[in-house]
This record gives structure tokens, C-alpha cells and sequence, in this order.
């Protein structure tokens, strides 16, 4: 049966109550930023990330703010056994699974295109094209009563940028992925949808620009250089990511929304 969205109130649309969710990569960064809003929406999350012990801290931290059942596990979304192994954890923990949020991505230094290295290409598409793959395949073999499942795309998905070609190609493919998955899905009640951050201050990005640090450049200056005058935060992504996996969302499916202070904008 179709449900009637108009007739619910905004605090029932925005509510993940009794909803559980995966977030991949969880353990940080735009990852854990989204485990903290889903289980503030009220879901019960599982945080699985490569960083087993680093995912457990993350899990105590939002369920003592958050008072929901927040698990940590380790995943390599390269794996598939692993990443099956998460789905079943959630459905097992959870009795269900409703929200599989696509985070863990890597993004390597890369330098000019002609000098990558067949391997270096194969592990940057291995984990951000393939582990999304993954992820999104043994989440709707899960999801019996529809689902939504968020991949992290970024504006190089639609813009190139030079120095990181298997980048720009892992993330333009999983915009590609996103809409080819809601195609498949839709008749299944589970929504395929991305976010697109333009640069955002996290972790695994202050690891990246470290060099430039060491050389001089004022990064924080260029990361605020942005149409609203400040750097992207991690949880400025999570609140997009959340706002999709409720049903105020419900109607969105195959699209990909770019959350970048305008920066593809001019
Ligand atoms: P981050 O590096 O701070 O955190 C990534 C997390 O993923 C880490 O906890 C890491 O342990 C985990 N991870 C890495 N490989 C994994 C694997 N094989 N299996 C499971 N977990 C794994 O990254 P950040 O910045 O939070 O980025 C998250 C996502 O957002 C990525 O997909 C990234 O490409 C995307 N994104 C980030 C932007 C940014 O400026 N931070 C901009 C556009 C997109």
C-alpha cells in the first residue's frame, strides 16, 4: 500500500523512530557527523568503519547523547563478506534494516593522471565505486519493507578537477550509481539518493592538506572562501544526509543533491 505522507505531521515525517540504519565509515568525519543526526532523528544505528576501535568510541559517544542503541563494528566495504556481515549484524541487532548510508570513501593524493598507477586506481574504485556497489546490493537484499540507501558522491561527481582523476572517475561513477540503483530499486519501496559535498573540514581532509600546511598555505582561509563566507563542516552534509533518509523526503529518489556553499554555483 502507498502511504499518504500529506496526512502526517512534520514531526512524524522527520522522525526515524524504530528505524535502523548503517552508516559506513562511520567513525569520523561526514560519517560520524550523520550516525549522530539519525539518532537524534531516533534511529538505532550500527557505525562500521575499517577502524574497529575508533567506530566503538564513536558508537559510546552518540548513544550517551543520544540515548539510542548505537553499535560500533568492524567493516572493509572492499570486502563483501564483511560488508554482508554488517548487514546482517544490524538486521540481527535491530530487526531490521532501513538506512544504509554509503560513506567510507578514500581520497589519496593522486598527481598527474600519467603517472597513476594501475593499483592506486584500482584501490581508489575498488572502495568508493565498488564498496558503494556492495553496500547498496546487501542493503535492498535486507530491506523487505523498502529503505533508503545515501551515497556520498562529492562535486568532483560533476565537475573535474586536476591531481585527482580516479577520484573525479570513482565519484562521477557513483552518481551514476545512485541513479541506475533508484531504477532497479524504486519498485522494491527503497530510494537510492546522493550528496555531493563541495570541501569539507574533516579528518581525513586535514590529513590531505597537511603538505600544503607544512609549505605555508593558509588552509582555513581557502576552505571559508566559499558564497556563505565559511568552511563546509561535517555536520553540515549530515543534516542534508538525514533530511533525505526521513519521509520528508519521500517522493526523492535517483538524484543527487550538491551541498557546497555554491562552489559549483560560480
Ligand atoms: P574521513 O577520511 O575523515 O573519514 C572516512 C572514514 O571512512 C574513516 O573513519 C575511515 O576509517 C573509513 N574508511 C576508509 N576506508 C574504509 C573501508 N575500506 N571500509 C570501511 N571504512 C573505511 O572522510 P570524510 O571527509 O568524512 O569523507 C566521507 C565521505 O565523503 C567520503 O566518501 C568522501 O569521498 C566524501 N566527500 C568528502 C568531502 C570532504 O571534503 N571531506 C568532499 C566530498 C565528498
Amino acid at each position: 500500500m502507498i502511504e499518504d505522507h500529506s496526512r502526517k505531521s512534520l514531526s512524524e515525517l522527520w522522525s526515524l523512530d524504530g528505524r535502523a540504519a548503517v552508516v559506513t565509515g562511520g567513525a569520523r568525519g561526514i560519517g560520524a557527523a550523520t550516525a549522530r543526526r539519525l539518532a537524534e532523528a531516533g534511529a538505532n544505528v550500527v557505525i562500521a568503519d575499517l577502524d574497529q576501535s575508533a567506530a566503538a568510541n564513536t558508537a559510546v559517544e552518540i548513544a550517551g547523547s543520544s540515548g539510542r542503541t548505537i553499535i560500533g563494528a568492524r567493516l572493509d566495504v572492499t570486502d563483501t563478506a564483511s560488508v554482508s556481515h554488517v548487514a546482517d549484524l544490524c538486521v540481527e541487532q535491530f530487526g531490521s534494516l532501513d538506512v544504509w548510508v554509503n560513506n567510507a570513501g578514500i581520497f589519496p593524493t593522486t598527481g598527474p593522471a600519467i603517472d597513476a598507477a594501475d593499483k592506486f586506481i584500482d584501490r581508489l574504485l575498488e572502495t568508493n565505486v565498488r564498496g558503494s556497489y556492495a553496500g547498496a546490493r546487501e542493503a535492498a537484499k535486507r530491506m523487505s519493507k523498502g529503505g533508503v540507501i545515501v551515497n556520498l558522491a562529492s562535486t568532483t561527481g560533476f565537475r573535474a578537477a586536476p591531481g585527482i582523476s580516479a577520484y573525479v572517475v570513482s565519484k562521477h561513477a557513483v552518481v551514476g550509481l545512485t541513479k541506475s540503483l533508484a531504477l532497479e530499486f524504486g519498485p522494491l519501496d527503497i530510494r537510492v539518493v546522493g550528496v555531493a559535498p563541495g570541501p569539507i573540514d574533516t579528518p581525513g581532509v586535514q590529513d590531505q592538506l597537511a603538505p600544503l600546511k607544512a609549505a605555508g598555505l593558509d588552509v582555513a582561509k581557502r576552505m571559508s572562501q566559499t558564497l556563505l563566507g565559511r568552511a563546509g563542516q561535517a555536520d553540515d552534509i549530515a543534516r542534508v544526509i538525514a533530511f533525505l533518509a526521513t519521509d520528508m523526503a519521500a517522493w526523492v529518489t535517483g538524484e543527487v543533491v550538491v551541498v557546497d556553499a555554491g562552489s559549483l554555483a560560480g
